[in-house]
């Protein structure tokens, strides 16, 4: 070959070489993510294989057959919210195509509380809607929590069609979800995982913020798209497939954007769940104005009684989606906004 020719194809290669890495930068400004397993002393701390079950309900799924199953942090001493949630959408018997199970996921004080935990004990017996790891409870670590979910959901729940896990302070229009779901048809039976989609989000490096997380810890200037962790449903076969993918995702205390970093190394994107009237997101939050509803929103002096409630949302769900009154969307509501 002359030199002219070998010239040539090296002008070729580089101008390939170029097109290759432009069209990589514009068409995948993120690239493909590399798996390289977290050093184990770090996967221990988020691994479920670290923790023991203080409480279980191993058989609930295979006696059911539920078509979700919704999974809800909370912390030992939220009875109150437990109580309001099994009165409301939490309660049996709301969808009438399908089961819907609730499940409260729950770590340990750090300061052991035998009272607290008897009673527990006794909901647990009483309910069967309890399951309860030995690893402390706090925020920092709902990853930890976040990812029992997933463990468990893969252990013990696989026939179920769709798991979700939502804040106790969110109020859950079961039977909207459920049809939505049933909409969908079998595209979403697998790698599906909904929710509010946050993209574009990056991390914040101010100390003062909630949500700061050091270089050190996350040391990437981007986020891969998440769902917030208020409320998102996914398949089931993703709570494997996330745990598994949590070998390679160094643990972070922000449990949504874990989540996501999972499913990066999946490649699995999250979905927005709209409605083709309004366009709207079913998963957006919404602390809606009461008082247009037949019943008078309550009174100042009930704002802290979680019984007056528990009845308030009691009528509320009776009213918006026993009956279909109206139409609404997904209707979630900050029972914190009750509870001031
Ligand atoms: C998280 O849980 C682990 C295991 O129980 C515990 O050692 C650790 O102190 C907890 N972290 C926080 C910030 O509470
Ligand atoms: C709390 O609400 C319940 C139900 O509405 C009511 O029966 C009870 O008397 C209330 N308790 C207080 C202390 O206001």
């Amino acid at each position: 070959m002359g030199k002219r020719w070998r010239y040539k194809l090296l002008t070729c290669f580089a101008v390939a070489g170029l097109i290759t890495f432009v069209a990589v930068l514009v068409f995948n400004r993120t690239p493909l993510p590399k798996k390289t397993p977290t050093p184990k002393e770090l996967y221990d701390v988020i691994s479920p294989s670290t923790y023991r079950f203080i409480l279980n309900q191993p058989e609930l799924c295979e006696k059911k057959s539920p078509f979700l199953v919704l999974m809800i942090p909370v912390t030992l001493k939220d009875t109150e919210a437990r109580t309001a949630i099994r009165r409301t959408w939490g309660q049996d018997g709301l969808s009438p195509r399908v089961t819907v199970l609730h499940l409260f996921v729950i770590g340990q004080p750090a300061q052991s509380d035998p009272v607290l935990q008897e009673h527990l004990e006794r909901e647990s017996k009483e309910f069967g809607d309890i399951i309860q790891m030995d690893f402390v409870d706090s925020y920092h670590n709902l990853t930890i929590k976040t990812m029992m979910i997933m463990n468990w959901i893969a252990t013990y729940c696989q026939g179920a069609w769709y798991a979700m896990k939502i804040d106790a302070d969110i109020f859950l229009n079961v039977r909207y979800l459920v049809d939505y779901l049933l909409d969908q048809g079998e595209s979403s039976r697998k790698d599906y995982i909904c929710g509010s989609v946050i993209s574009d989000a990056v991390p914040h490096r101010d100390t003062f913020n909630k949500w700061y997380i050091s270089e050190d810890l996350y040391p990437d200037t981007w986020y891969p798209p998440y769902v917030s962790g208020a409320a998102y449903v996914f398949s089931t076969d993703l709570a494997r497939k996330i745990s598994w993918a949590s070998r390679f995702v160094r643990p972070i205390p922000l449990e949504d954007v874990y989540v996501g970093l999972c499913l990066h190394i999946l490649g699995v994107k999250p979905m927005y769940a709209t409605t083709f009237l309004g366009l709207g997101n079913l998963f957006e939050m919404l602390a809606r104005d009461l008082n247009r509803r037949g019943r008078s929103f309550p009174k100042n002096s009930e704002w802290g009684n979680r019984s007056a409630l528990g009845d308030y949302l009691g009528y509320v769900l009776v009213r918006k989606y026993l009956l279909k009154d109206e139409t609404v969307n997904i209707y979630l509501f900050t029972t914190q906004l009750l509870a001031v």
